[in-house]
């Protein structure tokens, strides 16, 4: 199934450092973008966005100001968890287009001076990958069963689970196979749905198999990984009960038996060794929920990956002092391994930010759609303050439109695997994933070539008025705040640069804080109450989440839910 580029002679994609001379570590305040191949941009009208599609938006990318994007899945797979779900981890999924289609989109990348970050899966694999079916079919003496996690059943006849250990998506971690004669076998474990058995990470093959991936795509000249349930690979010895169900409820505070084990830092050690036997800084990105920040830090070391997600960040709500205190732990959690903190505020796991931050404080999985209008003036805001803050942020396709998630998509649609499980804890995973409207009044708005042509999920009649066509030259729009603060954080590197914000005093539900470099110093001002706040105008306005903002004598109205960003 593994596909060759037809012409095996070409030398690799350049490197960006190559060609823009960079020198200094580009990822520490990088602006990457995440985008999710299935829902960005379909070139061939099928209704599912694909490599073509990607390419051709790429010269948006960089007229939007980011400096990396970042590729969901677009591997061979029978997509039972959109792609997070990999038959094939050198191959591209002819729903998304070919290999040369990847050669192709990275070249134009670096050509634009845009990195290209693709998703490792490295946690488990689809049940159609090759070894997978090979040990259903070979039986219980396969040598292969040992690449995952297969084991006897309980109870007289083995019809009860191995362990108690219940799956992300809802229901047992556990599915029984059948073995060749067609008789009830031994069961596989599988953290996510029963189609994503995990891999055993002690098996040497395994190991093995992940180094050559890695060097694959770092020989297409990709320039980074983000890593998938980079916290689960490796499970404590003998896989030991838990004691008790809704483990769910434990994820992300306590410590649990297939996550964050310290087994698996070997594991990046050796990844961050062929990391750094590429040039220009090819970097490593982990998705791992751990159960503090402090323990994120440990993905992070200076010999394993650059960076990590700041779920804890994604998870606050829109509030001054809990905005604050998150703020310090992760900059006082980072600063000891000298790695640099990210930020983010949404991807396609969550329920966007333009949702959440209109809907009561309750998690990163909403189901109602709340106050738009409030939900959209607190996303401004909160986006202003991500990119004034030290160390790299990450954006997710379509917020720069301000898009919120769809909330009353009907079930018939959905795709999310979870949502068919029920007891899931992300089952409406689809309301952030509506493919992005780019132009026209009739859907699928530029998403697709043709108007009226199909898109693999319907979006909403009010997103014409949404797409980038809309949007752009609107000195109002979502769109173009974004790209002037783009292009203010890269005109004035010290936004993002260093680990130190300076805290100064502010009223009571405000946050204000300064940024000191050799380059120049700025204060950026939040509000988050829902009221007009007055405080001591610090300087010059350089960007206003709200559009501008009124000075008079030294003194500035800070709008409701509003962030200022100021040069001083
Ligand atoms: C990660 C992905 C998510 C996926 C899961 C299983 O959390 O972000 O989309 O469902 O891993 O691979």
């Amino acid at each position: 199934m593994t596909q060759n580029l037809a012409d095996t002679s070409r030398p690799a994609a350049a490197p960006i450092a190559a060609n823009a001379g960079a020198t200094r570590d580009w990822w520490r305040d990088a602006v990457i973008y995440q985008v999710y191949p299935r829902s960005f941009a379909d070139a061939n009208g099928d209704g599912m966005g694909d490599l073509p599609g990607v390419r051709s938006r790429l010269p948006y990318l960089r007229d939007l100001g980011v400096d990396a994007v970042w590729l969901s899945p677009f591997y061979a797979s029978p997509q039972a968890d959109a792609g997070y779900d990999v038959a094939d981890y050198r191959a591209v999924d002819p729903m998304f287009g070919s290999l040369l289609d990847a050669d192709a989109l990275i070249r134009d990348a670096h050509q634009l001076g845009l990195r290209i970050i693709v998703d490792l899966v490295p946690n488990h694999s689809s049940d159609q990958h090759e070894w997978f079916q090979r040990a259903l079919r070979d039986g219980p003496a396969s040598p292969l069963r040992d690449r995952y996690h297969f084991r006897p059943g309980k109870g007289e006849n083995g019809e009860l689970p191995p362990n108690d250990w219940e799956s992300i998506f809802g229901g047992p971690a556990w599915t029984r196979s059948t073995d060749p004669d067609g008789t009830p076998g031994d069961w596989y474990l599988h953290l996510f749905a029963p189609e994503q058995p995990d891999f055993n990470w002690e098996n040497a093959a395994v190991a093995d198999e992940f180094r050559s991936i890695l060097r694959f795509w770092l020989d297409m000249g990709v320039d980074g990984f983000r890593i998938d349930v980079a916290h689960g690979l490796v499970k404590a010895q003998g896989l030991p009960d838990i004691g008790g169900s809704d483990q769910l409820k434990l994820l992300g505070n306590d410590v649990m038996p297939f996550f964050d084990q310290d087994g698996v830092h070997e594991i990046y050690r050796s990844w961050r060794r062929i990391l750094d036997e590429y040039p220009g800084q090819r970097i490593g990105v982990a998705e791992a929920w751990t159960p503090t920040v402090q323990r994120t830090a440990n993905y992070v070391r200076p010999d394993e990956l650059h960076q990590a997600f700041n779920f804890q960040y994604l998870g606050t709500h829109w509030d001054a002092a809990a905005l604050r205190e998150v703020i310090d732990v992760s900059l006082d959690s980072m600063r000891p391994v000298d790695a640099p903190t990210t930020w983010v505020l949404s991807n396609h796991d969550v329920t966007r930010h333009a949702t959440r931050f209109g809907n009561p404080p309750g998690g990163t999985q909403i189901r109602t759609a709340g106050d738009r209008e409030l939900g959209l003036r607190r996303a401004r805001a909160a986006t202003l303050l991500m990119l004034a803050l030290p160390g790299s942020a990450y954006l997710y396709q379509g917020e720069e439109l301000g898009l919120p998630d769809v909330t009353d998509l009907p079930d018939e649609v959905r795709q999310d695997p979870s949502f068919f499980r029920q007891a899931g804890q992300d089952g409406f995973r689809d309301g952030c994933r509506v493919p992005i409207p780019w132009s026209g009044t009739e859907a699928p708005y530029g998403f697709g070539p043709t108007a009226g042509g199909p898109s693999w999920l319907p979006q909403p009649a009010e997103w014409a008025g949404l797409s980038v066509e809309a949007q752009t030259g609107d000195p109002t729009s979502t769109l173009e705040l974004y790209r002037s603060a783009l292009a203010v954080r890269r005109a004035t590197p010290a936004l993002g640069a260093g680990s130190e914000v300076t805290w100064l005093d502010g009223p009571e539900g405000t946050l204000t804080f300064r940024r000191d470099s050799a380059e120049g110093s700025f204060v950026c001002t939040v509000n988050t109450t829902g009221e007009k706040v007055l405080v001591g105008a610090p300087g010059r306005v350089l960007l206003c989440s709200t559009g501008s903002v009124e000075v008079n004598a030294g003194e500035a109205v800070l709008e409701a839910d509003s962030t200022v960003w100021w040069a001083v």
